[in-house]
């Protein structure tokens, strides 16, 4: 299982999330092992992006501490600065994995032209790239993104897979001809409508992994069940049409 982090997550202050997940670590034994343990660093709040050489490698030791761990499996820069040279990012990703520090590199919120540019200038291929994607936000399907993701063998993260929750709950800005289709592959399938939501992204063919988040145990187990729906073309394009409200050319 893999779990996502980052050094600014945290409700009262930046870095709990990894603090506390550190806290349950160290309280169980191989339990690190049998984790992929992701996170990501180049947001600083009140700047707000900074991905520079210094900056990521000091971001890198602090979470290494909190998590308590030697490696992070999965190192991740959280959104591309646009005002450091990709050539000194990808410098300061690379020693960090030449370091040990870090065993795989990933990006999140980055074009296709920023995932080319970094790629090219490291050592070796991004094994993520994170992107928020779901059935109310399609863009990567659209955008290249997750077509590059298959073509270089990175894994594609969705990120906010149910809509932060809007797809959980229908209604509100759901757009109803949605509802109405979820509703009814739900009831075809005997599941959830969040379990039909996560199986629309299960679908693509770059086989995106969705990052759910809850606070509810059980829940991860209900929409585990996704991987065994499978939606066909009618279904998928019938859910992009009823979200986008019209019909694809
Ligand atoms: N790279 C980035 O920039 C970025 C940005 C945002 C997020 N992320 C990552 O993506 C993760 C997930 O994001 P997210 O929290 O927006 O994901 P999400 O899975 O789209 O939404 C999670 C929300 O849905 C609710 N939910 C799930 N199942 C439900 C159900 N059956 N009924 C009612 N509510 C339900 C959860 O409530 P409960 O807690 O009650 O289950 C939670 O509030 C984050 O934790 C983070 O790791 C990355």
């Amino acid at each position: 299982m893999l779990v996502d982090n980052a050094d600014v997550y945290g409700e009262q202050e930046r870095g709990a999330a990894e603090s506390l997940l550190g806290r349950v670590l160290s309280g169980r034994s191989g339990w690190a092992d049998d984790l992929v343990l992701a996170t990501k660093a180049g947001i600083r709040p009140g700047v707000p992006y900074d991905a520079s050489g210094d900056h990521l490698v000091a971001a890198c030791d602090a979470s290494l501490r909190r998590l308590g761990v030697e490696v992070i499996d999965l190192f991740q820069l959280h959104r591309v600065d646009l005002y450091t040279p990709p050539e000194e990012t990808a410098a300061a990703l690379a020693h960090l994995r030449e370091a040990g520090k870090v065993r795989e590199v990933g990006v999140s919120n980055a074009s296709v032209a920023q995932l080319d540019d970094l790629e090219r200038l490291l050592p070796f291929p991004l094994a993520a790239v994170q992107a928020e994607c779901s059935l109310l936000d399609r863009r990567p399907i659209f955008d290249g993104v997750l077509d590059w993701c298959r073509r270089r063998g990175a894994v594609p993260l969705a990120y906010s897979p149910l809509a932060s929750g809007r797809l959980a709950a229908p209604g509100g800005d759901v757009p109803p001809d949605l509802t109405e289709r979820l509703d009814a592959l739900a009831a075809r399938e005997g599941r959830p409508v969040t379990v039909v939501a996560l199986a629309f992204l299960l679908a693509h063919p770059s086989r995106p992994v969705p990052i759910v988040g809850t606070q509810r145990p059980e829940r991860l187990a209900e929409l585990a069940g996704a991987t065994t729906v499978r939606l066909d073309r009618a279904d998928v394009y019938g859910l992009i049409e009823a979200a986008q409200g019209h019909e694809l050319p």
